[in-house]
């Protein structure tokens, strides 16, 4: 029986990119999602672009361990990529208890059922924001951790979570993936990034800026030691990552124990920069204004990017000027997200 890749999260942004690129592998793939911050409509359209429907689709909380159960006795799993859980930085601040449970909770429940299962192999959604403000950079996977947000913080704990359950069970294998800053879209434009209400992310902002739906970007501070001012970011094609998933899936048999690797490009690009890159890439003018810094922002955040290569056989490809061209086009194309089509 052919194994299936269970995704948890797989409506989201990344997920959805993650799903398109595994079902172009070849693998068979089931979602649970509980469309908690999703569209149905994601999914569909990555069927139609495919070309290949998703083994299953179940509109499912990780934290319901029945509903966990049902789909693992109903499908052969032979690995989990879990992508679902609340990500708002802000948002965990003013409400740190919903993120512990829905993340941290989320995950204990979903290892649970695994061992439950005999499923032993997990490829986990982490986060660059573990490291909190960096000692330096290229931060390396070895640099010190120290997240300075609840979200951060549920993020460190999975992570030590998942160290202990393979330290008890060396029979595990986990890769644990620290992404930078995903941007961009699939180049069809029919998938992308559709947050609900006004976005905290930058690239978001600027392409709903580019659409109209916001007037101005507020740039977070000026007076960072940078060279411009503005903070400097590792931002990442999230078709990089998604194809990162699936190197991940393909090594992880390989892999013994826990592994955590960085995703990213290795090259930071300032506020600014971005700013003039989606200028270039769309024609259009963004105006901005520099305001006071974004508390727990930190000035400079990029990537040593070296171990997932060795490990992965995997680099990003893709520049500045393609996530721009390809944020645009799907903003372009649905300026509303999924709107409509989301039901
Ligand atoms: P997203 O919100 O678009 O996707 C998360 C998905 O999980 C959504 O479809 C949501 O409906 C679902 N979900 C949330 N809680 C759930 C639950 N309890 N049960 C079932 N489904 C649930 O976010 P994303 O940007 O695609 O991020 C995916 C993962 O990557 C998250 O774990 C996030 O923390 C992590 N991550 C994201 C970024 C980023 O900048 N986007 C950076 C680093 C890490
Ligand atoms: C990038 C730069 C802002 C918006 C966050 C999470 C991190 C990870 C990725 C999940 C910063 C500036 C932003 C705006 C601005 N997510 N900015 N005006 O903060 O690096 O990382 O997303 O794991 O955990 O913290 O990303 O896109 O919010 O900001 O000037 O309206 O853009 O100050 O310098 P960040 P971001």
């Amino acid at each position: 029986m052919t194994e299936h890749v269970l995704v948890t999260g797989g409506a989201g942004y990344i997920g959805s990119h993650a799903c398109l690129a595994l079902l172009e592998a070849g693998a068979e793939v089931v979602v649970v999602d509980d469309l908690s911050n999703a569209s149905r409509e994601s999914l569909r359209r990555v069927e139609q672009l495919t070309g290949r429907p998703l083994a299953g689709f179940h509109r499912l909380d990780v934290r319901d361990r029945a509903g966990l159960d049902a789909v693992f006795s109903r499908y052969s799993i032979g690995i989990v990529l879990h992508f679902a859980g609340l990500k708002a930085v802000g948002e965990s601040v003013a409400d740190p208890l919903r993120y512990y449970q829905n993340n941290v909770g989320g995950a204990m429940t979903l290892l649970e059922a695994m061992r439950c299962h005999g499923v032993r192999r997990m490829v986990f959604s982490s986060s660059a924001t573990v490291y909190g403000d960096p000692q330096s950079v290229p931060i390396a996977e070895e640099a010190p951790l120290g997240p300075t947000n609840p979200y951060g913080r549920t993020k460190w704990m999975i992570e030590q979570m998942l160290a202990d359950v393979v330290t008890a069970d060396p029979r595990w294998q986990v890769v644990v993936l620290r992404y930078f800053n995903p941007v961009g879209a699939h180049p069809s434009g029919r998938i992308g990034e559709d947050p609900r209400g006004t976005p905290n992310n930058l690239m978001p902002y600027i392409a709903q800026v580019a659409v109209g739906r916001l007037p101005v970007l507020q740039v977070f501070g000026g007076d960072y030691p940078t060279a411009d001012g503005t903070g400097v970011r590792d931002f990442i094609h999230v078709m990089d990552l998604a194809e990162g998933h699936v190197r991940a899936v393909q090594c992880c048999a390989h892999l013994p124990g826990l592994t955590r690797l960085n995703l990213g490009t290795g090259r930071g690009y300032s506020v600014l920069e971005v700013v003039a890159a989606f200028e270039a890439a769309s024609g259009v003018r963004i105006p901005y204004r520099i305001v006071e810094r974004r508390a727990g922002d930190v000035a400079c955040c990029w990537a040593d990017p070296r171990r997932a290569e060795v490990l992965l056989g995997w680099r990003a490809q893709r520049g500045l000027a393609q996530m721009c061209a390809d944020a645009w086009r799907w903003q372009k194309m649905n300026p509303e997200g999924y709107g409509a089509s989301a039901a």
